[in-house]
C-alpha cells in the first residue's frame, strides 16, 4: 500500500453528490442488523429453499450443449437473445402489450431505476415518491441531486388527491413540476399495500395533465397469494407515460441480477445508449433455458405457496402474541408487513433490545425521505421458516412488552 495517502483520504476528489450523501446513509446501521445472531425479519431476501439450484444446473447444461461456442460470448447466442420474448409473453399475460423492441434488459430492477434516473433526471429536478417507499430507490434518487417529495400511502395506495393538490398548487405558483413519479403499486415495499385500479387511472390522468413520467416498480406483482390483480399501470397507459420496471430477483433469485424496463421504443433506445457495461449474456441465456418447458411458471406457483404459508404464519403469530395497541395490514402478496407498535415506542430505539431478544427488523423511519415511521417496523416474512417467524414475533413481543413495562414503571 502507498503510505502517502492525504490526511482526509481522497474525500476532496469525490463528486459533490458523494460528499453530500456519504454521512447520511442508514447503511451503517444495517451492519448490526445483518450480522445479528437473531431471527431475521429484516431484509426482503427469498428463503434459501426457494432457490432453483438443480433446475438452474440442468438449464446451464442444456445451454452449454446447445451453444457451446457462444453461451459465454459477449452478446451470447440465441438463448440470450430469446429473453426479451419471454419477458414480453409474461407481460402480455398481465395485460401489458409490448414488443421486444420496447424492452430494455438491466442488472436487476435497481439498475433499471438507475437507468431511468440517468435518462430523465437533471440536478434540481423534482421526483414524487410514496411516503414511505423502498429505500433503495430513495438512495438512487439522492444520487441525482433532485428534490424528493413524498405522499402518504393509505389502504388504496398513494393518496392521489394529495398528489393532485400539490401539482395544482405548484402549477399556480409557477414552481417546478415533477419529472418522475415513482410508485410500487403491488404489495408495496414497505407497507404491503396494493393500489386500487382507480388510483392507477388517476395517476395516469395526472401524468398526462402535468407532463411527467410514471416509474412503476413491480417486483412483487406475480407473488399474489389471493384475489385478482388490478391491471399494471403500464397496461392502462395509452399515451406511453409509464416506464414499467421489473426483475427476476423475487421469482428466480436475486443473484441472477436480471431485470428489465418496458417503455416506448424511443425511450428504450435512450436506455440502450446510456446504460454502459455490457450484458451478462450467460445469465440471460441461462434464464431463457430455465424458463423453457414451463419451469418458471411452475416455480412462481410454488413460490406463492411457500410465501403464503409464511405470510399466514406471521399474521397468526402477530394476532396471538402482540400486545394491544399494535396494528398491522394483511398483504395479499409480496414479502412485507407494516406493523405499528403501541403508542410511545420508537422502533429504531427498540431495535437493539429486539436484537437481544432474538429478532431483527427494519425501523419504519428507514423508508422515509424525511421524518416519519417512528412507531412502525417493516417485517419481512420472505426469508425465515414459519417456525422461525413465530420465534421472531415472540422475541419482538418480549421486547415490546419489556419496553411498555419500563415506561409504566417510569410513570
Ligand atoms: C420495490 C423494490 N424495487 C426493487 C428492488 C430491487 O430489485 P433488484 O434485486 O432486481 O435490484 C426491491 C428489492 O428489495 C424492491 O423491494
Amino acid at each position: 500500500m502507498v503510505n502517502s495517502t492525504p490526511p482526509d483520504g481522497f474525500d476532496h476528489l469525490y463528486s459533490d453528490v458523494v460528499r453530500e450523501t456519504m454521512d447520511g446513509s442508514v447503511y451503517g446501521s444495517w451492519r448490526s442488523i445483518r450480522d445479528a445472531d437473531a431471527v431475521s425479519l429484516s431484509f426482503g431476501f427469498p428463503y434459501p429453499g426457494s432457490f432453483p439450484n438443480q433446475e438452474l444446473l440442468s438449464a446451464a447444461e442444456e445451454l452449454f450443449e446447445a451453444e457451446a461456442d457462444c453461451a459465454l460470448q459477449y452478446s451470447g447466442g440465441e438463448y440470450a437473445a430469446g429473453l426479451p420474448k419471454i419477458i414480453a409473453d409474461q407481460a402480455r399475460d398481465r395485460g401489458i402489450d409490448c414488443a421486444t423492441s420496447e424492452i430494455h434488459l438491466t442488472n436487476g430492477a435497481t439498475n433499471a431505476i438507475d437507468t431511468v434516473c440517468q435518462t430523465f433526471l437533471d440536478s434540481g429536478d423534482t421526483v414524487f415518491v410514496e411516503s414511505p417507499t423502498f429505500m433503495g430507490a430513495l438512495r438512487l434518487f439522492r444520487n441525482y441531486d433532485v428534490d424528493i417529495s413524498g405522499f402518504d400511502v393509505d389502504e388504496d395506495g398513494i393518496v392521489v388527491d394529495a398528489v393532485a393538490d400539490e401539482l395544482a398548487k405548484r402549477q399556480a405558483a409557477g414552481e417546478t413540476l415533477p419529472t418522475l413519479l415513482y410508485t410500487i403499486p403491488n404489495f408495496h415495499n414497505p407497507t404491503g399495500v396494493t393500489s386500487s385500479a382507480d388510483r392507477r387511472e388517476r395517476l395516469l390522468e395526472l401524468a398526462e395533465t402535468y407532463d411527467f413520467m410514471i416509474l412503476e416498480d413491480d417486483p412483487y406483482g406475480q407473488l399474489r397469494y389471493e384475489g385478482t390483480e388490478p391491471p399494471p399501470i403500464k397496461a392502462l397507459d395509452e399515451t406511453g407515460r409509464t416506464i414499467h420496471v421489473n426483475t427476476f430477483s423475487k421469482t428466480i433469485a436475486p443473484g441472477v441480477r436480471t431485470g428489465w424496463a418496458i417503455a416506448e421504443a424511443p425511450i428504450i433506445e435512450q436506455f440502450d445508449r446510456i446504460n454502459a457495461g455490457g450484458e451478462p449474456s450467460f445469465t440471460r441465456g441461462l434464464i431463457t433455458s430455465y424458463a423453457a418447458n414451463g419451469r418458471l411458471d411452475q416455480a412462481i406457483d410454488d413460490l406463492c405457496a411457500g410465501y403464503r404459508e409464511r405470510r399466514d404464519q406471521m399474521v397468526e403469530s402477530l394476532e396471538t402474541r402482540m400486545p394491544p395497541g399494535t396494528t398491522w395490514n394483511e398483504p395479499a402478496g409480496g414479502f412485507f408487513m407494516w406493523v405499528e407498535l403501541p403508542e410511545g415506542i420508537d422502533a429504531a430505539e427498540l431495535l437493539p433490545d429486539a436484537i437481544d431478544a432474538g429478532v431483527t427488523y427494519l425501523p419504519g423511519s428507514f423508508f422515509y425521505h424525511e421524518a416519519g415511521g417512528e412507531r412502525h417496523v417493516r417485517l419481512s416474512f420472505s426469508h425465515a421458516s414459519p417456525s422461525a417467524i413465530d420465534e421472531g414475533i415472540k422475541a419482538l413481543t418480549d421486547a415490546v412488552r419489556t419496553e411498555i413495562s419500563a415506561a409504566e414503571a417510569d410513570d
